[in-house]
């Protein structure tokens, strides 16, 4: 094929037909196409995620150093090579696997529903006022006060604007949103219902909520993928491309905050409401998260040490981020701990109790790429920040997706002979999540496949050593068989060896003796389906008893939803965040011994 000055891309089996007029790898090709191709590493040519078979129109002879690490060489010939690593510059036709598509994850929204008493931000207030006349000359806002009985209200000068014509149009009766002591719109009718947005902005998923501000109840709750991740599977990654130049950094606020404004605009057409009725916003996030979605630099967090902007709780206007609310909407910004540790922890912990005086020994633990985990003694907190990596999110696996429909979720060996799976929507299997992840390695140490130092045991009848001789163990036969390998394994070892050390560095810190913690509270989407025996087996926790532990599902979006309508959980979080001592990991004396101890089977 000649090269033109515009050419087309076709990508298959979806039919989708791209024009291009510059060179571009074909991993930026399939997203301006719009198709969600797998990108873990941020296109670094690391992960091996972005495989595509090329059928046309791109020269294969030569395959990079990368794609002979990640694509087989009966792959390699029939075309497949990483996206990223492709540069494209006429017309092209591609083939993009199911399995290099991000699949439409399980996205865990619920978790604890707190109602019940509270204080609430906001409220409407129907006022009746006394009729100006000769015989009292008050002012339109002192008469507003008054007769709303708050001599502290307040009113901004578009409030001031709109009041005598709003006063006099209906009579003297007015309708008044208040927050605090202010009045933040005038309403003609009273909001029904008045609404609040509460948002968790994960680096995987956005669980957004949509909240009655007068009885607390939950009106919808909807999960929807970060658009970011097409960006980088990890922080890092997308923190670097933010700071390539001034407009991705802008496009990475622009994606998010338009994800959420569509999120809002499902869930008010789900339950017949309008956005003009959200008077109020929460959003927390990673710290990461929180600097993209208020557009903050990112540069102090890309670099050590990692300092955040900003860690001090913010009340901005919605409207001033983007956020498509009620105009004069507020949003309140819970605070950052530190560069790794954000107000989705300190949501987290606010949910799981750590703001109350239990007097008791709690150990919470929110499992992700980055797990943040606090451990509470008496009226001291602590919380870590610890690498465990994507592993449990299936990333660095060569099988290994996402909760999504195809995945294996649940791993049984019989008798170390027989495997029996559980797939997520009972489909044909196409890849291993994280619970799947963790029962397969607890259940093969179970089984005598894996010995204490985490090699597989190639005399085990179930492993396979392969024409590589490379050892795996294979979950699923078919058309592409699912397995295992000891690279896989290592993978895990070292999530889970990163976890364990950081908390036990947090029990050394606080010389707590295992026996002695009385609860430990588990959030996050992987902690919510794992198996705490299985996690307590292979070493992730400590041997503790099982019912001390307990599943707090998506606990960071609890805790929005707590901060969104209660003024009383607002003043715990912020009092919660001073208390929080954050600990270095990377500095803490023996750290590495920790971390060597941790990755043992
Ligand atoms: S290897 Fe291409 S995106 Fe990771």
């Amino acid at each position: 094929m000649e090269t033109t000055s515009t050419f087309i891309i076709e990508f298959q089996p979806r039919g989708i037909r791209l024009v291009c007029d510059e060179s571009l790898t074909l991993l930026d090709a399939a997203r301006r196409a719009g198709i969600p191709l797998r990108a873990d590493c941020g296109g670094k040519g690391v992960c091996g995620k972005c495989r595509v078979q090329i059928l046309s129109g791109v020269p294969v002879n030569v395959p990079t150093e990368s794609e002979k690490k990640h694509i087989s060489a009966g792959e390699l010939e029939n075309g497949f090579r990483l996206a990223c690593e492709r540069v494209i510059d006429r017309d092209a036709k591609v083939i993009i696997p199911n399995q290099s598509v991000l699949a439409d994850q399980v996205l865990q929204v619920e978790g604890i529903d707190e109602e019940g008493d509270f204080q609430p931000v906001i409220s409407q207030i129907s006022a009746r006022l006394e009729k100006a006349d000769l015989q009292d000359l008050s002012s339109d806002s002192s008469r507003l006060r008054r007769d709303v009985g708050n001599p502290e209200l307040e009113m901004d000068l578009s409030i001031l604007r709109k009041l005598p014509e709003r006063i006099r149009e209906d009579n003297w009766n007015i309708n008044v949103l208040e927050r605090g002591n202010e009045v933040i719109r005038l309403v003609g009718e009273p909001l029904n219902p008045l609404t609040g947005l509460a948002v968790d902005v994960g680096s995987t998923k956005l669980a957004s909520y949509l909240v009655d501000m007068e009885n607390g109840k939950t009106l919808a709750a909807l999960g929807a993928p970060n658009p970011q991740i097409a960006y980088g599977e990890d922080i890092m990654a997308r923190l670097s491309y933010a700071l390539q130049a001034r407009d991705k950094a802008d496009s990475l606020h622009n994606m998010t905050i338009a994800a959420i404004n569509h999120s809002v605009v499902e869930m008010c057409a789900g339950i017949g409401i309008s956005a003009d009725s959200i008077a109020e916003v929460c959003l927390v996030g990673n710290t990461a998260m929180h600097h993209f979605f208020l557009n903050l630099p990112v540069s102090s967090l890309s670099v050590s040490p990692f300092v955040p902007v900003t860690g001090d709780p913010l009340d901005i206007r919605a409207s001033d981020i983007g956020i498509g609310a009620l105009p004069g909407a507020r949003a309140f910004i819970p605070p950052v701990i530190a560069g790794f540790v954000g107000s989705d922890h300190l949501a987290f912990l606010l949910t799981a109790g750590l703001a109350e005086n239990t007097g008791k020994i709690s150990l919470g633990i929110d499992i992700g790429t980055n797990t943040e985990i606090a451990l509470k003694k008496a009226d001291r907190i602590v919380s870590v920040s610890t690498a465990s990596g994507p592993a449990f999110e299936g990333a660095h696996i060569k099988y290994g997706m996402r909760a999504a429909p195809g995945a294996i979720e649940h791993v049984y060996i019989r008798d170390s002979k027989k495997i029996e799976i559980d797939v997520i929507g009972d489909t044909e299997p196409v890849g291993i999540c994280g619970s799947g992840i963790l029962d397969a390695v607890a259940q093969m140490r179970m089984s005598g496949l894996l010995n204490s130092r985490g090699r597989m045991v190639k005399e085990s009848a179930l492993i396979d050593t392969g024409k590589n001789g490379i050892p795996c163990l294979t979950l699923a036969e078919g058309a592409v068989p699912i397995t295992l390998s000891q690279s896989d394994i290592d993978q895990v070892l070292l999530a889970k060896g990163a976890i364990r050390a950081g908390i036990d560095v947090l029990i050394d810190y606080l010389e707590v003796k295992t026996d002695e913690i009385d609860e430990v509270l588990i959030a996050g989407a992987f902690g919510s389906y794992m198996l705490p025996e299985h996690a307590v087996k292979i070493g992730m926790l400590p041997d503790i008893p099982l019912d001390c532990v307990h599943i707090l599902g998506n606990a960071a979006g609890t805790g929005a939803r707590l901060m969104l309508k209660s003024r009383e959980y607002r003043q715990k979080a912020v009092e919660l965040a001073r208390k929080i001592e954050y600990l270095e990991l990377t500095i803490y004396p023996d750290f590495p011994l920790f971390y060597a101890r941790g990755i043992q089977a």
